[in-house]
Parts: C-alpha cells; structure tokens; sequence
C-alpha cells in the first residue's frame, strides 16, 4: 500500500507522516510526502521512524505531472498542502486560489482516477461570521481568500464525491495548536507560549477576551485524521474536527498555569480578523470520534521546547 501525504513536510503533515508508522494499519507501508518546500520544513523530514517506508517528492499539487508521479500505487491520500495564515491570504489572494482550489483539484482528479480515497483538510475558516454555535449545515460566508477557496475547494470534491466519482471526505479543522517538528508559530496559541516563553508580553484585544474560537490540539488533528479513513459511510460529508472553544482569555490562563509571570497586556484596537467562531462537534463525535488533549497539554508541550529561556524566566530574570 502507498498512502500519500500532500503538504506532509508542514505543521500537520509533519506529525501525521510519524503517527502513521505507529498505527500497525500503515506499519511497513510505503509513506509519500509530496510537498513543494514553499514553507521550507526541511526538519519534519528528518528522523523519521524506521516502521515505514517513506518516499519524499519534493513537487506542486498545481502540477499535474508531480501529481501524477505521486499518485503511483496509491490506494489513500491525505491532501494536506496549501497556502496556509488566513490573515496574509488578503496579501496573496491568486497565489491562495491557486493552490489551495486549482491544485486541490488537481490532486482530486488524480485521486479519483486512481480510485484512491481523498481525506481533505478543510478549516473553521469556511464559515466566516457566525452566531451561537454552528454545525456543519450552517449557510457558510467566508471572509477571508483563504477560506473562501479552502469552501469552493471543499464543496466542488463532496459534490463529486456524492456523485460517486471520488471516493472523499473533508475534516474542518479548528485552529490547530501543539508541538510538532514542523510546527507553525503564525497561529495564536502557538504564538503565544513562544512570545511568553522568550519573555515577551503577550498583546490581547478586550473583545477577544471571551470571544470564542475553535481550537484543536494537532494530537486530535492526527488521531482524527487516522479515524476517518475505510469509512465508506462517510463519504462526500464535512466534519468539524474541534477539541474546544476558547476566548482568549483561556489561553493566556492555560499559559500563566506554566508561567504566572507572563505580561500581558490589554488593548481596546480592534482585531483586524475579529470573528467568533463556536462550532459544534457533535457529527464527528456521532461518527464515533472524539477529541482527548486540551489546552494545558498542547501549551505545555510547547513552552517546554523553549525550557533554556523559560528556566531563566522562572527565576525573574526576563530583559
Ligand atoms: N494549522 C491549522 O490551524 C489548520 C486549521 C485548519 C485547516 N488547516 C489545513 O490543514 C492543512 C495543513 O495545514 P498546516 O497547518 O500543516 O500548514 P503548513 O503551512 O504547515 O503546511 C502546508 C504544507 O503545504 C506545502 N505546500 C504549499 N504549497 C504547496 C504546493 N503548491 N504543492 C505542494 N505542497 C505545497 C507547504 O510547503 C507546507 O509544507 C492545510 O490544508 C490547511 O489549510 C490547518
């Protein structure tokens, strides 16, 4: 068996290219990380487990070539690369739609005549502003390019998988937070324990204080992700995958819980991206998945990789 893994050098990526090894379904199977390096995590490929057998092709999902010489053999694919950092995608909107729809539907067609399944990483980001908490059939209005092609993508592969063209599901993913070798620090939890634990104040806006977001430890992103595939019931849906939803103010007390010393200060500017975000989980749950880690875990994970400025810090030593 090849399982293919597209942005498998990212954040995510990274972490589930490594849980797979340990999973016995894919023990001694052939991993295929087909990834352009455009985030240049050269370190998510190093080390890897010995369990499995990896292959790496350094390639463009916008390439039906590179698609193509990734698609050989392969019987399930996780298509997990794109433009990702909603906020910069308003910056480099062409570059977004051409990745994260255009390319997502290369790999599509590539999968679909490959008979492989498709498990998609979609994103919260789908719904744009929404009131109370959402489920899955909420009427969604994204804002920013990021999610409005992450949507168009999204809708355009579980139409065809209803049609039973391909063989696809999609996860929305809330926020992902946690260690991973190649983790991102451009999302706000994971910035945040890296500006507390190099010493630096943390900025909140007062509205987000207690305005919720949906967050999702990338422990429950892998488990999640190594759920769904085989579950035939499952496909052509859309699950929200969210551990929890949190304001603001949340995380920084999860981060105080390992360094009560942090600065933080509070600020009435408006947030440029202020959305509230409550998603319902419930249909990933009713499918029979449930999250486990939460915010004390994932933050703690991450402000002890940075033990050589937190060990000052506990002693009040910040510049
Ligand atoms: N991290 C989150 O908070 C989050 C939340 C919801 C959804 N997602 C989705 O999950 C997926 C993975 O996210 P991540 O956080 O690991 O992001 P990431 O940016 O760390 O990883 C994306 C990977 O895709 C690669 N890539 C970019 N353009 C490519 C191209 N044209 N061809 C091949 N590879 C390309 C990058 O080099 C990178 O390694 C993305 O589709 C993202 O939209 C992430």
């Amino acid at each position: 068996m090849v399982v293919l893994v597209t942005g498998g050098a990212g954040y995510i990526g990274s972490e589930l290219i490594r849980e797979m090894s340990r999973d016995k379904r894919f023990a001694g199977e052939t991993i295929r990380i087909l990834d352009n390096m455009f985030r240049e995590r050269y370190v998510s490929l190093w080390n890897l487990p010995r369990e499995a057998h990896y292959e790496f092709i350094e390639g463009d999902i916008r390439k039906k070539e590179d698609v193509a010489k990734a698609m050989k053999d392969v019987t399930l694919v996780y298509d997990l690369a794109g433009i990702t950092n909603a906020p910069l995608s308003f910056e480099r909107e062409e570059l977004t739609r051409q990745v994260n729809y255009e390319g997502a539907k290369v790999v599509m067609e590539a999968a679909a005549k490959a008979g492989a399944e498709l498990i998609y990483s979609s994103t919260a980001s789908v719904y744009g502003p929404t009131k109370g908490v959402v489920d899955e059939t909420y009427d969604c209005k994204p804002v920013s390019p990021y999610g409005k092609y992450k949507l168009m993508y999204e809708m355009e592969m579980l139409k065809a998988a209803k049609e039973g063209r391909v063989r696809g599901m999609a996860l929305r993913l809330g926020t992902v937070y946690g260690w991973t070798i190649g983790m991102r620090f451009d999302t706000v939890i994971d910035r945040f324990c890296y500006l507390a634990s190099i010493g630096m104040p943390l900025t909140i806006y007062d509205s987000a204080v207690n305005e919720k977001r949906p967050y999702a430890h990338v422990k429950d992103v892998v488990r999640g992700f190594l759920f769904v595939p085989g579950r035939k019931d499952m496909y052509g849906g859309t699950y929200n995958l969210v551990g929890q939803n949190a304001g603001v103010g949340e995380v920084v007390e999860a981060i105080k819980g390992f360094l009560p010393q942090v600065q933080v200060t509070i600020t009435s500017t408006p947030s440029l991206n202020q959305l509230s975000y409550v998603l319902d989980n419930a249909k990933l749950a009713k499918a029979g998945f449930k999250c486990e880690y939460g915010l004390k875990s994932g933050v703690k994970d991450i402000i002890d990789k940075f033990e050589a400025f937190t060990r000052s810090s506990k002693k009040q030593r910040f510049p």
